[in-house]
């Protein structure tokens, strides 16, 4: 059956360019003749019916906005047979017949679900500060974010080279390194301590075995984000297995997500929202559009969502070998 009508949504986290994939969705959407619907809320919203039609003001001047105009949510009910049953309801009642999701890994594995259980095409932007999925090169508001840290581990060298400090600065990421890792290249921090590297040798002490206490009176370790093993866990280590050392922690917290994005962010994602519609019009379905060296690539869900995007290990030479 020919689709006619999209619904375009936010889940998850906020991202920076969330707005501009919106925008593009909706703007592409109605120059190739389809119907547009902003769902707001999430998959919340969809279940909730909250579902708007939209023409090509609904999205105006919004590229410039951090956020989301749509709200995002994490919805539990949708994780739940009875919550994607009332959602399919509702596409059934405004005549949606193509979802266009904008989210991470959890919001593409909900849409995965959703288009298996109740065959219905899907098209996934990944729309994630993390930049933790697989088959793209960048997700939207990654770059963003990386930008924000840069600036405040920038703030932050002031102190610690007038104190003479250790900070251990986190970052978000949830299970990926690629902000950690990144921002402190960026950054010119003296270290990056991520997931990634955990079950190798230990991060701290392979820190201090490169000598930074000989050659440097202050430095900053990037820390990504975890549980047990966060800034807080290294900064504790540190004073207690090393001594001499000023330690300071800053957790970066939400202020990472916010802000207008970047002009890489807003132009990646008005390509990929353009390419959504494209790959819908070649009949595509339950795929996410990527961009790969460049080039918009379309990648199954089941590729997309796996958490295993792997980190370019050369990233990893370059802090080591530019934070002697
Ligand atoms: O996935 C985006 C992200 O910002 C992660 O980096 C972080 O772990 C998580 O979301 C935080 O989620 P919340 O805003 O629900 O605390």
């Amino acid at each position: 059956m020919a689709i006619k009508t999209i619904g375009v949504l936010t889940s998850g986290g906020d991202a920076p360019g969330m707005n501009a994939a919106i925008r593009a969705v909706t703007r592409s959407g109605i120059c190739n003749g389809f119907d547009v619907y902003g769902i707001y809320r999430g998959f919340e919203g969809l279940i909730n019916g909250e579902i708007e039609h939209f023409t090509s003001e609904s999205v105006s001047n919004i590229i410039s906005r951090g956020g989301t105009i749509l709200r995002t949510a994490r919805s539990k009910s949708f994780m739940t047979p009875e919550g994607r049953k009332a959602a399919y309801e509702q596409m059934q009642k405004h005549g949606i017949d193509c979802l266009c999701v904008i989210g991470g890994n959890g919001s593409l594995t909900g849409a995965k679900i959703f288009a298996e259980e109740y065959n219905i095409p899907c098209i996934g932007l990944p729309g994630t500060i993390d930049n933790d999925l697989d088959g793209t090169d960048f997700t939207i508001g990654y770059d963003t974010t990386l930008n924000t840290i840069m600036q405040c581990v920038d703030k932050i060298r002031d102190t610690a080279t007038s104190h003479e400090r250790v900070f251990f600065v986190e970052v978000m990421g949830r299970d990926a390194g690629f902000l950690a890792q990144n921002s402190a290249i960026a950054a010119g921090a003296e270290a990056a301590i991520i997931p990634e590297e955990q079950t190798k040798e230990d991060q701290l002490a392979h820190y201090i075995g490169r000598g930074m206490r000989k050659s440097k009176s202050s430095s900053i370790v990037i820390v990504s984000e975890s549980p047990k093993c966060g800034a807080m866990h290294y900064a504790k280590r540190l004073q207690k297995e090393y001594e001499g050392y000023d330690v300071r922690v800053s957790i970066l917290g939400h202020l990472q997500r916010g802000g207008s994005p970047s002009a890489r962010d807003r132009i990646l994602a008005s390509r990929l929202g353009v390419g959504a519609i494209q790959a819908i019009k070649e009949g595509q379905r339950n795929v996410m559009i990527g961009v790969k060296n460049n080039e918009i690539v379309y990648v199954p869900f089941s590729r997309a969502i796996l958490g295993q995007k792997p980190m370019d290990k050369s990233l990893i030479t370059v802090l080591d070998e530019l934070s002697i």
